[in-house]
């Protein structure tokens, strides 16, 4: 089955595709030559990955799912979360988000956080949201190439390592958008049978 995933954003593509296996061919607007930048507009994920999610359904009408994900830090009182592209202002680069974080956690001992991630999926004209959460803490400085983001100051409960020392199989196995993209895969295989 073909489904579009709204987004600009290859590395997700490409993670998607990988958790979903065979099953499902995940095409994003790259394959479609659509480059226009998607709105983002409010001030929760699930908000803003309908909203993707609704401007994609209408150019192409078309299945298709958005996902919108935050990362959000106790200390910070849950920033950056929904404004975590834009951080450091906008136009800046990921490097200038991660160092924003590390500047305003400073030394403070209370470095729990957490990735969430909302998936909006348009499914014969309906919605269905799937979240997908995953707890961990955030590391004093950045270690790791791997990845995008935040993975460099990332370290998911349970490792040593940040996701972006880690390969994109083992960040797969435990990632927020796994979890997320498990649930909606799941809820797909029950409409197709
Ligand atoms: P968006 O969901 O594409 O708007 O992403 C929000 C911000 O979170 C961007 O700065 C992304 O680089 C970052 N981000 C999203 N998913 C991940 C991830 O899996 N790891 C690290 N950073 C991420």
């Amino acid at each position: 089955m073909k489904i579009l995933f709204a987004t600009q954003n290859q590395h997700k593509r490409d993670e998607v595709q990988a958790l979903v296996g065979h099953q499902f061919n995940i095409l994003s607007l790259h394959d479609l030559h659509f480059t226009a930048e998607l709105p983002e507009t409010h001030e929760t994920l699930q908000e803003n990955a309908l909203e993707k999610a609704l401007f994609v359904h209408q150019q192409f009408s078309i299945d298709c799912f958005s996902e919108d994900t935050g990362l959000e830090i106790d200390a910070l009182g849950g920033a950056p979360g929904v404004y975590s592209a834009r951080y450091a202002g906008a136009g800046k680069k990921p490097q200038d988000n991660v160092a924003k974080v590390l500047q305003e956690l400073g030394d403070n001992d209370n470095r729990n956080a957490h990735f969430r991630t909302v998936i909006c999926l348009f499914y014969h004209n309906e919605t269905q949201y799937f979240e997908g959460i995953v707890n961990g803490t955030i590391a004093k400085e950045p270690a790791g190439e791997k990845g995008f983001g935040y993975d460099p100051i990332f370290i998911p409960e349970g490792t040593a390592l940040t996701f972006a020392q880690m390969n994109a199989s083992e960040k797969n196995d435990i990632s927020h958008r796994r979890i997320a993209i498990d649930k909606m895969i799941l809820w797909l295989n029950q409409q197709v049978g």
